[in-house]
């Protein structure tokens, strides 16, 4: 009975003229993850099923397919219209990144105005993004900026780097890449495409990774110009809520890769690096050093995976849902660990500055879980005082003298340290 009530469901769809999956994928050069993202996204239905589980997509579904499809391309045809001939501009805030501090750069301009003297040199150790970093170079500072994520230390390059810059062979670079059609699929089409970008996107992240990788006649700040404008350009266009632990399941990121060209600071005198910030302090002197480490146990290494291994470009494989490297150990940071007082207080040890500016996220009580903070205000205070008088500063512009108000309610705040 179950044989013949099969056996009838096949005639039936035979008669109805059922439509595979793998034909839907051929007719329209689609993939099935997308056919797939598609209905879990709710933009077309998901066709009926036939007695091995597998889809028969009827005329009603197809038409689904095509409207969808016809939506996107107007979509993406309205985006290329809309492109600039000569590529905009990219400047150093055009990116997302935890813990950045872009919004609360006058609050620390103002605090290091107010009760600092004689700052030439300015060192920012976890620089992350460098918007602080830059808020120093915009004020002639001498900067020194690092980071131990490669990714990171690229765009320092670009941003805070003294080499020249033949800017003309930038902008015809970026618009030559900008220019690539990519057909075939490649190592970020495979690991990436339709999950942390759209396919087209991921292949042409490819392509232009490759690219770059081959071109001979460039320095080595040219080149980190060329790769920021990628870094910045794949943040824009990410499947994702600005980070990398996971891509969103459906896929609505589909506006087109496009490339800007990095705004060109002229620097002189400034360094740059890619360190452990404990090794780093050992090695340089400044007037003020900025510290801004991680506050909980979410390693940067592993929230921006992705970027480092485009950017490192060695290709490796890559594991789990997320799809991360599987070696990370290089990019794992003291600070997310219950390791971070001590190493906060060898850092602050070996500190050669007359200044030490901390900023510290302190909402998060300190604790085991995974967004509790890994070093308390208490020990914040007693490691900075033992190199001098330290003042607090919270986001109102209140200074707190040390030891006897309750600052544990302030999400951020300044410790000022005037190194004795
Ligand atoms: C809170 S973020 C800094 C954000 C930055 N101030 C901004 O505005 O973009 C902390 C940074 O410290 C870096 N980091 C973590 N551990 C480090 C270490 N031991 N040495 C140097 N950098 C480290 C991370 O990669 C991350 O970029």
């Amino acid at each position: 009975m179950i044989i013949l009530v099969k056996r009838f469901r096949c005639i039936d769809a035979e008669m109805k003229k059922m439509t595979t999956t793998k034909e839907i994928e051929t007719k329209y050069d689609i993939t099935r993850q997308t056919l797939h993202n598609w209905i879990s996204g709710g933009l077309i239905s998901s066709p009926s099923k036939d007695w091995r589980g597998w889809f028969e997509w009827e005329e009603d579904n197809e038409k689904e397919v095509q409207s969808v499809l016809k939506r996107k391309i107007q979509e993406y045809n309205v985006e290329q219209l809309s492109l600039p001939i000569a590529p905009e501009k990219l400047n150093i805030h055009n990116r997302r990144y935890l813990g950045s501090k872009q919004k609360m750069l006058d609050f620390i301009d103002k605090v290091v105005r107010e009760n600092t003297q004689d700052i030439e040199v300015v060192a920012d150790i976890f620089g992350g993004t460098g918007s602080v970093a830059n808020l120093f170079r915009k004020h002639g500072k001498q900067i020194i900026v690092n980071d131990i994520l490669f990714s990171n230390y690229l765009s320092f390059l670009t941003w805070f780097g003294n080499e020249e810059v033949d800017y003309k062979k930038i902008e015809n670079r970026i618009f030559e890449l900008n220019e690539i059609k990519p057909t075939k699929e490649n190592y970020v089409s495979h690991n990436f495409g339709d999950k942390y970008f759209s396919l087209d996107n991921a292949k042409k992240i490819g392509d232009i990774r490759e690219k770059i990788e081959g071109y001979s006649d460039l320095n080595s700040r040219e080149r980190a110009f060329l790769l920021t404008s990628l870094l910045y350009a794949m943040d824009k266009v990410a499947n994702t809520v600005g980070h990398y632990d996971a891509y969103r399941r459906k896929m609505d990121s589909l506006s087109p890769l496009y490339l800007k060209v990095p705004e060109l600071n002229k620097n002189e005198n400034n360094q740059v690096f890619k360190m452990d910030a404990n090794k780093l302090v050992k090695r340089i002197e400044a007037d003020l050093v900025y510290i801004d480490t991680p506050y909980n146990s979410r390693q940067y290494g592993d929230a921006y995976h992705l970027l480092e291994n485009i950017m490192e470009w060695k290709k490796p494989e890559v594991t789990g849902v997320a799809k991360k490297m599987i070696n990370r150990s290089h990019i794992k940071s003291d600070y997310n660990t219950m390791k971070a007082p001590e190493a906060f207080a060898d850092l602050i040890r070996n500190i050669r500055s007359k200044y030490i500016l901390v900023s510290y996220n302190n909402m998060a009580k300190k604790g085991s879980g995974r967004s509790n903070a890994k070093i308390s205000n208490k020990e914040i205070l007693e490691t900075l005082e033992k190199r001098g008088k330290v003042s607090v500063y919270s986001t109102d512009f209140k200074v707190f003298t040390t030891g006897k108000t309750n600052i544990d309610n302030h999400k951020e705040l300044l410790y000022l340290c005037e190194v004795k």
